[in-house]
């Protein structure tokens, strides 16, 4: 996936570069509208308009500096912080909820981050027992053998996203923080899915992968959501 991620930064400085350039015109607005007209001397009529003009421009400044700050405010930080969402949450054919694309998506992007509160496997531990008598259900994301994204907590839409044994996404870890990529063409409508790869530490025994199991339907589907185990 590096050729991806690099395709990602790129697209970030163009996109950049565009708010910096649109940017311009919006800083000389004020400038424009602040031009003074010769003064001419008035009768009641082009009194009162000349009265509601300074109230208008007046507004207009107003407007203006806003927009001005808010410019400034863009080029301080280069990157798209917020770009618009391509996927939406909705019941799925496979389980509960899944998210599903918006739009047509191109292979190699990323489509969304999976944002949630950062814990230690041991704060895991002690909040999520795995209780063996129920349906196996986890919302934890590992991150490395010490932190893990907890799904139940301030998270973001991505941790609806399902698993597929034959997935159309892909998850990357950088920097510590985990990105759902497209790892190929992703059509308007379609469920998002990536291969949980799920390791337990302990051995996972049939009894397992079927508490485990997988009903992605996929024609390889290899019937649990447990990947090998090394
Ligand atoms: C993070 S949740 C995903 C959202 C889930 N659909 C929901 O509504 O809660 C992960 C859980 O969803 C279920 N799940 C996800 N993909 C599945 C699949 N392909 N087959 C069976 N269950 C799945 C499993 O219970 C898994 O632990
Ligand atoms: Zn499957």
């Amino acid at each position: 996936m590096a050729k991806a991620k690099k395709a990602t930064k790129k697209a970030s400085k163009k996109v950049a570069k565009k708010v910096a350039k649109k940017a311009v015109p919006k800083k000389a607005v004020p400038k424009k509208t602040a031009v003074k007209k010769p003064v001419r001397k008035a009768g009641p009529e082009k009194a009162a308009k000349k009265a509601t003009k300074k109230v208008a421009d007046k507004a207009t400044k107003k407007v203006a500096k806003k927009a001005a700050k808010k410019v400034v405010a863009k080029q301080a930080d280069p990157k798209p912080t917020n770009p618009p969402l391509r996927t939406f949450v909705r019941r799925s054919p496979i389980h509960g909820r899944g998210v599903f694309a918006k739009v047509d998506i191109p292979k190699g992007e990323r489509v969304i981050e999976y944002k949630a509160r950062k814990i230690t496997w041991a704060q895991a531990d002690r909040w999520y027992a795995d209780d063996e008598s129920k349906p196996s259900h986890t919302f934890l994301f590992t991150l490395d053998d010490k932190y893990v994204l907890d799904g139940n907590k301030d998270a973001n839409s991505a941790r609806w996203i399902n698993h597929s044994c034959n997935p159309n996404c892909e998850s990357d870890i950088v920097d510590g923080r985990i990105w759902i990529e497209s790892i190929r063409n992703i059509k308007a409508g379609e469920e998002l899915f990536y291969d949980y790869n799920i390791t337990l530490e302990t051995p996972h025994t049939p009894a397992e992968k079927r508490r485990w199991s997988c009903r992605c339907g996929s024609k390889n589907c290899r019937g649990t959501l447990l990947g090998k185990k090394r």
